[in-house]
């Protein structure tokens, strides 16, 4: 599952250009679905039927990256974050754009490093003017951060972690169970990034029974971090809130007793700011019952996302049991 998941996390794919993404894993999970869809935003469902009640799955495929929005006489770039992106993360880094252009980012003289803002970077694509920049890079072009993956045993580090870790647990999911009790629609969502987009509509078409978005969490487990009771290595979660949703508590009731009934480690997240698919699933139409699995990661939003494998195959084996355990509300 390592090769797997560095594939996923080193594929290109900001908010708004999930297409490399969305093709390994339409390839990759087509021998083990029913049906697989892709609608007009660009998410991708994977369907696998098994029962008459429908529960959607939601991993999403973007990741955080920067969008030029002018490019100076000199050649250099400027840009402005899409998704949420510190201007510190990037200092010392690189990003690449779709058609594998690779630019630095630069920082103008400041007095203080406090007085860093995104309008005081910009990034270099190693062009002298105008004129030649523009033969790689147009206004509106996106780029993701530049990381290779690294395998440090237990611990996994890469960019966009943030949910490509997900996507790979969905997929790994769904070559492993059985019988799903649910119509399951796995659906691997676009624009999450840039506010619960993609994971809205395709919940919309979908009108599911039962919602569980997958996605990483913050953890409180290193030198003097924020209070949060989640640390790498004790499981993935059982999401209570987040600033986008209060998961349904006969949902987090049935995820609890289903990690219990198969011994699957868990832990209880309380995520004081950031949002998951499940605050658009649960507002869906009438309203749905939702839920969220996390895995817990540390340096979230940068360029070196850290999880812990163990998380990683519990997570797996929990999205199966919950696939095979009916949800009675
Ligand atoms: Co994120
Ligand atoms: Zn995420």
């Amino acid at each position: 599952m390592k090769e797997l998941i560095k594939r996923l996390v080193e594929a290109y794919g900001p908010a708004g250009s999930e297409e490399c993404v969305r093709n390994l894993i339409m390839e990759e999970v087509r021998p083990y679905v029913d049906e697989v869809q892709v609608d007009a935003l660009g998410n991708l469902i994977a369907i696998k039927r098994g029962g008459s009640k429908k529960l959607m799955l939601s991993s999403h495929m973007d990741e955080i990256g920067v969008m030029v929005t002018h490019i100076d006489e000199n050649g250099f770039l400027r840009f402005y974050n899409v998704g949420g992106l510190s201007p510190f993360s990037l200092i010392g880094n690189r990003c690449y754009f779709a058609n594998g252009t690779v630019g630095v980012f630069g920082t103008e003289q400041l007095d203080a490093m406090k007085d860093l803002t995104m309008s005081k970077m910009f990034i270099d694509i190693g062009a002298a003017s105008r004129e030649e920049a523009a033969e790689k890079v147009r206004i509106g072009d996106t780029a993701a951060i530049k990381r290779e993956f690294v395998d440090l045993g237990n611990r996994l580090v890469a960019k966009a972690m943030d949910d490509r870790i997900a996507c790979a647990i969905q997929i790994e999911a769904l070559k492993q169970v059985e019988k799903p009790v649910y119509d399951v629609y796995a659906v691997f969502s676009v624009q999450e990034e840039v506010g619960l987009r993609g994971a809205r509509v395709a919940a919309f078409g979908i009108t599911p029974d039962l919602g569980i978005a997958i996605d990483v969490t913050r953890t409180g487990d290193t030198p003097k971090s924020a209070t949060m009771d989640v640390a790498l290595g004790k499981g993935p979660t059982v999401k209570v809130r987040d600033s986008s949703v209060l998961c349904t508590p006969a949902v987090r009731h049935h995820m609890e007793e289903v990690a219990k009934a198969n011994n699957i480690p868990y832990q209880l997240e309380v995520l004081e700011r950031g949002g998951t698919d499940a605050g658009a699933i649960q507002l869906t139409k009438s309203g749905v019952p939702a839920g969220v699995m996390s895995i817990p990661c540390r340096y979230i939003h940068t360029a070196s996302e850290m999880v812990d494998y163990r998380d990683v195959e519990h997570g797996v084996r929990f999205l199966v049991k919950l696939m095979e355990t009916e949800y009675k509300g």
